[in-house]
């Protein structure tokens, strides 16, 4: 098979490793890609949104199937763009169409569609300048903290979530007035959940789904999860406090009656389902959908993967997941992301990068934020590289992470030591 994979992220270098290694791949390219996707495939210099780009590319080289990475070509239509060109519509894209990436695209959809399919989350109203007196009177029926999402796609900063019940009233009327641009001409307010998340991913043919490794993330900038949110810093997985009996309830309380839900309002979802969960007192609340894998969740994940990704895929394309086997390692991933310092606010890009050959058996080294300069690797991002392993135990596997972390070496490198330590 020749496939082409979208996207140019730690996620997609986890990916791009991941599927070079099946039997089944004669050839992989990668559009746009970084410097680390080089040594699974071959990078094409293509936007992953230039679609006219990707449709003369896909037909030169005969791709047989493209992978998407990122959120930004689904949201934009990449799958139906396939399916409606003649030429194209015969090659499966893995993926959601657009509709289906409204459940990543618009919190209101999403909360919208999680109400009508009794799927938990937290309790909403959404507002616009014309209901904002009820906007307010939600406020006030609501305990604080105070969550004010921006209903679009917003680069990862259109939530927030404010102590004051004033603080609220007025950031619900800048983000109304465009502090997030068309964004935040919708905002969805709801009430704070309080628990400890984590991130399930399901993947799926529009009916039949596999459960893949659970994993948590860690957003925050600082040790102990302090300052600033991030793109992530790092990601471990499993999940201790995801076991048994509450993966069984997000299977019959959240996973079943979303892929239901898909399939009665006709929504054509043949891809990855990112769902963010809060662990409320050990029930499962969906605090959002993505229509991709996460990132840096993906470095941990692909790790437990045993069995070949692209049968899994295939699986997807097809229609025939059921029949597909999904073997997960038993062991724990840990994976450690390498920023640059200053990020996430400035930070210098074009550092040389050295200590990329170290990895022993059991760690790879993910790039997200890097390129070639010639024979040299530089960084060319805030989050910079991602360091994953396998352990035994879990400290296994973060100790092998952070030894690894400790080699590689660019001005200003920085990164958590704490990642795993909470769970
Ligand atoms: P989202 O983009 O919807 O995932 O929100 C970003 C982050 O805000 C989440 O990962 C949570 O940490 C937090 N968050 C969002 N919604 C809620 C909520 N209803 N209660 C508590 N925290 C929330
Ligand atoms: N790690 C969170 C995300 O990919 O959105």
């Amino acid at each position: 098979m020749r496939i082409l994979l979208l996207g140019s992220g730690g996620r997609e270098h986890a990916f791009a490793w991941k599927i070079s290694q099946s039997k089944q791949v004669e050839k992989l390219f990668i559009a746009p890609g970084n410097a680390g996707t080089e040594n699974a495939g071959i990078n094409i210099p293509i936007s992953e949104t230039d679609f006219d780009g990707l449709k003369r590319f896909t037909l030169d080289e005969k791709i047989d199937m493209v992978v998407v990475g990122p959120e930004k070509p689904l949201v934009e239509g990449v799958v139906d763009f396939f399916a409606n060109d003649d030429e194209l519509k015969s090659i499966p894209v893995i993926g959601p169409d657009k509709k289906g990436a409204m459940l990543e695209g618009s919190k209101q959809f999403s909360k919208n569609f999680m109400q009508k399919h009794n799927i938990p989350t937290a309790r909403y109203l959404s507002v616009t300048q014309s209901n904002l007196d009820e906007g307010f009177a939600f406020l006030k029926e609501l305990k604080a903290p105070y969550v004010l999402k921006a209903d679009g796609l917003a680069a990862g900063k259109g939530v927030l979530i404010l102590s004051e019940r004033e603080e609220a009233e007025n950031e619900l009327k800048e983000m109304l007035q465009g502090k997030f641009g068309d964004a935040s001409s919708t905002v969805v307010i709801e009430e704070y959940l309080s628990g400890i998340e984590c991130s399930v991913f399901v993947m799926t043919d529009g009916s039949n789904y596999k459960i893949l490794p659970v994993a948590k993330d860690y957003k925050r900038i600082g040790e102990h999860d302090t300052g600033l949110n991030t793109g992530g810093m790092g990601a471990v997985s499993p999940v201790p406090f995801a076991n048994e009996v509450f993966m069984q309830k997000v299977e019959e309380r959240i996973i079943k009656p979303t892929i239901n839900g898909l399939l009665q309002d006709e929504i054509n979802y043949k891809g990855f389902i990112f769902i963010g969960l809060m662990n409320v007192d050990g029930d499962p609340y969906v605090i959002e959908y993505n229509a991709r894998m996460g990132d840096p969740e993906t470095e941990a994940v692909m790790l437990r993967i045993k069995s070949d990704l692209v049968d899994l895929l295939q699986g997807v394309a097809e229609g025939n997941l059921n029949e597909k086997t999904l073997e997960i390692d038993k062991r724990s991933a840990v994976t450690i992301v390498l920023a640059s310092g200053g990020y996430p606010e400035s930070f210098e890009k074009g550092k040389e990068i050295t200590g990329l050959n170290n990895a022993q058996e059991n760690s790879v080294i993910f790039h997200a934020g890097t390129k070639k300069d010639g024979e040299k690797i530089l960084t060319n991002g805030g989050r910079v590289l991602a360091v994953s392993s396998l352990g035994e135990t879990k400290n296994d596997a973060r100790l092998a992470s952070l030894a690894l972390a400790e080699n590689i070496m660019f001005d200003k490198k920085y990164y958590r030591t704490d990642i795993g330590l909470d769970v």
